[in-house]
């Protein structure tokens, strides 16, 4: 029996804005500031993939965050993150770090090579109003914990966050409740992979190698690779059929509904709260 009775089809399909940031990484900015609305609780997805060294040498010297969590997956790479609360941690090979800001903090994310490809990506997820400043908090999940399952049609489902095919993530969030999958199809064409979402939750998938249609019924729409789609809401879930060797990410959560107010590092729900997050940081209370 299908899991997916009423599947989601695709809004829009979105390239993402090529861009640099820290102290000169290039990047993909997939999801940026104008989709925070429709995308929410997620804020931003930077892309990142490049062999040339000098696209990502100069890493992200220290900076402060507030207000939000960063979820950042290493597809291929080393990265170490420090931070001012004494933490320190090597992001790889396919690991994740999902870090909460929360009240604020200051680190710093380098890269650990001086050759060879870094890919991967750092989505922003939104906290509500409630836990903005809540305690700072982090944790460094290596690949072999990530949890993981090979459907009947051989698509293998990274769990990052959430649950998929039965198999809970190895994160979850309560008030979000984040969806973050990756998902390898097999070397054939066709395989189809059925995906559960909550029919109130906002959803998009990004494709960054190879090819997916978005099924709806008799009806499909393609997502070349480098493209987010974003997903209809409503329904209770979404069918992806691929061509040999696709991967893809499929994101989802549910939205908060509150004013989001954004300058820069910091995501909070109004200005006077932004105004105090910069007197904060400029003061030394962030670390
Ligand atoms: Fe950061």
């Amino acid at each position: 029996m299908s899991p997916v009775t009423q599947a989601r089809g695709v809004e829009r399909l979105v390239r993402g804005q090529d861009t640099q940031d820290g102290a000169g990484v290039r990047l993909t900015r997939v999801l940026s500031h104008d989709l925070q609305q429709r995308l929410d609780p997620f804020l931003m997805l930077d892309a990142f993939g490049s062999d040339k060294p000098d696209d990502y040498i100069a890493g992200f010297p220290n900076h402060p965050h507030r207000g939000f969590e960063t979820v950042t997956y290493m597809i291929a790479g080393r990265m170490r993150h420090r931070d001012s609360g004494g933490h320190e941690g090597l992001l790889q090979n396919g690991g994740v770090q999902w870090m909460t800001a929360g009240r604020g903090l200051v680190h710093s994310e380098m890269p650990e090579q001086e050759e060879g490809v870094m890919e991967g990506f750092q989505l922003w997820l939104n906290l509500p109003a409630k836990n903005k400043l809540c305690e700072p908090w982090y944790r460094d999940i290596q690949s072999a914990d990530i949890p993981e399952v090979t459907t009947p049609e051989q698509v293998l489902v990274r769990v990052i966050a959430g649950a998929a095919q039965g198999v809970a993530g190895a994160v979850t969030r309560e008030h979000t409740e984040p969806l973050y999958l990756d998902v390898h199809f097999p070397d054939r064409d066709g395989a189809v992979l059925e995906q559960a979402i909550a029919s109130s939750h906002h959803a998009f998938v990004y494709v960054y190698r190879g090819r997916v249609e978005v099924v709806q019924g008799d009806s499909q729409t393609t997502v070349p690779a480098q493209r987010m789609a974003i997903l209809s809401d409503g329904g209770d879930g979404v069918v992806l059929r691929a061509q040999a060797n696709t991967r893809a990410i499929l994101i989802a959560g549910k939205p908060l509904r509150e004013p989001i107010a954004q300058y820069g590092p910091f995501v909070m729900n109004t200005r006077e709260e932004l105004a105090q997050a910069v007197d904060d940081f400029r003061a030394g209370l962030m670390g």
